[in-house]
């Protein structure tokens, strides 16, 4: 028989003082769709942080009639902004973004940044490059001292290479693994290329050497390292609150 059925009076249950009740990734995404402003061609990221900023900027659309064309960076963001009303437009119909709204898996303190976790990191580096604003939406736990410390980093490669690129890889002291999807086969980018992801054992001292290190491999389409592409980090925290971090 359960102890409490003898009379033991159960402890009241109190509230701890800090109630950790915030979705970090939905602060970060909140805050960072207020930074859009109307008329403004909008880079849309990806990813479950990304997918925060879409649901505000749909709001926003609803309900403020902000207007804005996007360009989505991925196949997934593409569908989730059409169901939510968001206007898209294809990076042919415009010469340059305004502002570029995208997560990271790790962000260091000089905002170099691992990208690629769900695999769109060629088309978010594409966009990326031609924004003239780059807001990254993460909650703490991606804010890093050392890149490759608590990610792997993805590297996207044309499959006809890959053993050779895994090779190449391997010699620079790293550990690549291929990404699998979850019918068994690879997982393919939106662009049908396969995805090494690779284990730097001492972390990345040099994350603008390795970039291009890598990108000098052939059969090497994109690295998941975004070197000085970040001008502002919003950092969405438990308890509620957002930072907003700006580049020197
Ligand atoms: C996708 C990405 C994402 O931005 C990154 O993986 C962060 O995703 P999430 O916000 O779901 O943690 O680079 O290629």
């Amino acid at each position: 028989m359960p102890w409490c059925w003898l009379g033991t009076p159960v402890a009241p249950y109190h509230e701890p003082a800090m109630v950790e009740k915030h979705n970090p990734k939905q602060v970060a995404g909140y805050r960072a769709a207020e930074m859009v402003q109307t008329g403004s061609v909008v880079g849309l990221g990806t990813g479950s942080t990304v997918f925060f900023v879409l649901i505000r900027l749909a709001e926003r659309i609803r309900e403020e009639g902000l207007e804005i064309t996007a360009v989505p960076t991925s196949v997934d963001t593409e569908t989730k902004a059409r169901e939510m009303g968001i206007p898209l437009v294809s990076l042919d119909e415009v010469g340059s973004i305004d502002l570029c709204i995208d997560g990271a898996d790790e962000i260091d303190g000089d905002f170099h940044m691992i990208k690629g976790g769900g695999g769109a990191l060629l088309r978010e580096k594409v966009v990326a490059s031609i924004s003239e604003r780059e807001v990254i939406v993460v909650g703490p736990e991606k804010v890093v001292s050392c890149l490759g410390t608590t990610f792997r980093l993805p590297v996207e490669v044309v499959p006809f290479a890959r053993s050779l690129v895994v090779r190449k890889i391997q010699l620079m002291g790293a550990e690549p693994i291929v990404r699998m999807s979850d019918n068994g086969g690879s997982f393919l980018t939106d662009n049908g290329n396969e995805i090494l992801d690779c284990h730097f054992p001492e972390g990345i001292d040099d994350p603008a050497a390795l970039e291009l290190a890598l990108d000098a491999i052939p059969g090497v389409v994109e690295s998941g390292l975004f070197i000085s592409l970040a001008h502002a980090v919003v950092i969405g925290h438990p308890d509620g609150r957002s930072q907003v971090l700006e580049k020197d």
